[in-house]
Formats: structure tokens, C-alpha cells, sequence
């Protein structure tokens, strides 16, 4: 990766851990820009569990000393039944703070774990920003069973489908990588993708956007 784009992720990364306080619950995405946020977060020493994503953010949380909570028993406390914050990358993201992610095969993790949370962060360098959503194969992870009803059907949607090669999901499932789609209505059309029957979770964050952007530009970072 270009270095300006590495120091812009780790100038959102950075700023992001300036938010976090002790004692909050803290969601983890997957991806470069959040390992940038979880050795930060680690550094910083902070009293923060943490819910991970992925095996991969775990084990980057487990080598930054963070102390790990699965999703389940962080949030059965019915008092407090809510991460207190989700701090993910994104791969495209708009001016209404829709998002494709997934480029990391974690979208439905992600999905879940930011629905589980009442304040999503997202955190990314400015090549993210976006107009509008779809340049940015959308990822779709699917049962492997159904892998060519939901490529016929994709395809049906005027979508043209590639199988990632040699990946499977920490579900055990494919993600099919999909461009050319209609994304003038990203909540429709997240929706729509969620019908068809095989689909586990597809890569638009539009029913979950985020609710604050961080941008790294020029290795420093501000609030959009
Ligand atoms: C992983 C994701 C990531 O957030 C997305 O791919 C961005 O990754 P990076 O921070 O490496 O650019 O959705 O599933």
C-alpha cells in the first residue's frame, strides 16, 4: 500500500482513539485502518473490552493486550444491552454515510456487531470517499450450496458476479464480488440482495450507516 495512504489510515485510526473512554464497550471492524485503532487503542491502555469481528481482528487485539468479550455476553446485560461503540474502515462510503464493506470477507460480523452498538465510527483515508456507492465490487457472502441460484439471480439484477478464489468467510461461507448494480437507492437495494434466498449478508451498510466519518488526509485527520 502507498505510504500517504498508510499514514492517512493511521491519522483517522489515531483520532478515533481520542474518543474512546474507560469502561465503554468497544466494537472492532476488520481491515488495515482498524489494526491502525486497535494497537493504538492498546497502547493507550485504557480499560475498554472489546468485541471482535473477526479471528483476525482478534488476534490482533489479543498481541495488542486488549481484553476480549464475545458479542453475546457483552451485550446480556439488559441494562446495558448495547456495544457503546463500533470503529470500523469501509471501502466506499457517501455523503449520507452509506458504505460498502466487506472487502476483508467480514461483512456480516460487521454487520452485526455494528447494529449491536449505538454509535458507529467509521474511520477511513480519503481515496473511500464517494459520491455514490458501486465503483467498489460489492461483496455478498453466500451459502456455498447456493452459489449459482444467487449468481443467476445477480445476474438477473444486471450484475456481473466473480467467486473470490481460495477464500471462505469465518462462517465457512464464499463471497461472491459484484459490480453493476443499480445503487441510485442503497437501503432498497441492500434489502432487495437480502431476499434472495442462499444470501447470508451483503456488503451495504445503509440499514446501519455510520453515524460520525473520520478522514485521513495528508497524514491528519478531521470529522466530515
Ligand atoms: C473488511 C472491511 C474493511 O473495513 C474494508 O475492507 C476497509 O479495509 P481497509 O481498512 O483495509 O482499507 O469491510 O471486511
Amino acid at each position: 500500500m502507498a505510504k500517504k495512504q498508510d499514514d492517512d489510515k493511521l491519522a483517522a485510526a489515531l483520532k478515533a482513539v481520542e474518543e474512546m473512554r474507560p469502561g465503554i464497550k468497544v466494537g472492532l471492524g476488520t481491515g488495515s485502518t482498524v489494526s491502525y485503532f486497535i494497537e493504538a487503542l492498546g497502547k493507550e491502555g485504557l480499560d475498554v473490552p472489546v468485541v471482535c469481528s473477526s479471528r483476525d481482528s482478534e488476534q490482533k487485539a489479543t498481541k495488542a493486550g486488549l481484553k476480549i468479550m464475545e458479542l453475546n455476553k457483552a451485550i446480556s446485560d439488559s441494562n446495558r444491552p448495547m456495544l457503546d461503540v463500533y470503529v470500523d474502515g469501509a471501502d466506499e462510503i457517501d455523503p449520507l454515510y452509506n458504505m460498502i464493506k466487506g472487502g476483508g470477507g467480514a461483512l456480516t460480523r460487521e454487520k452485526i456487531v455494528a447494529a449491536a452498538s449505538l454509535e458507529f465510527i467509521c474511520i477511513v483515508d480519503g481515496s473511500k470517499i464517494v459520491k455514490q456507492l458501486g465503483k467498489f465490487p460489492l461483496p455478498i457472502e453466500v451459502l456455498e450450496f447456493a452459489e449459482v441460484y444467487v449468481t443467476n439471480e445477480l445476474t438477473e439484477l444486471g450484475g456481473q458476479v466473480v467467486k473470490r478464489k481460495g477464500f471462505k468467510t469465518d462462517e465457512g461461507n464464499i463471497i461472491l464480488d459484484v459490480t453493476g448494480l443499480d445503487f441510485s437507492d442503497p437501503l432498497q437495494l441492500e434489502t432487495e440482495l437480502n431476499n434472495i434466498p442462499g444470501v447470508v449478508e451483503n456488503g451495504i451498510f445503509s440499514v446501519r450507516n455510520a453515524d460520525k466519518v473520520i478522514v485521513g488526509k495528508n497524514g491528519k485527520a478531521e470529522y466530515i
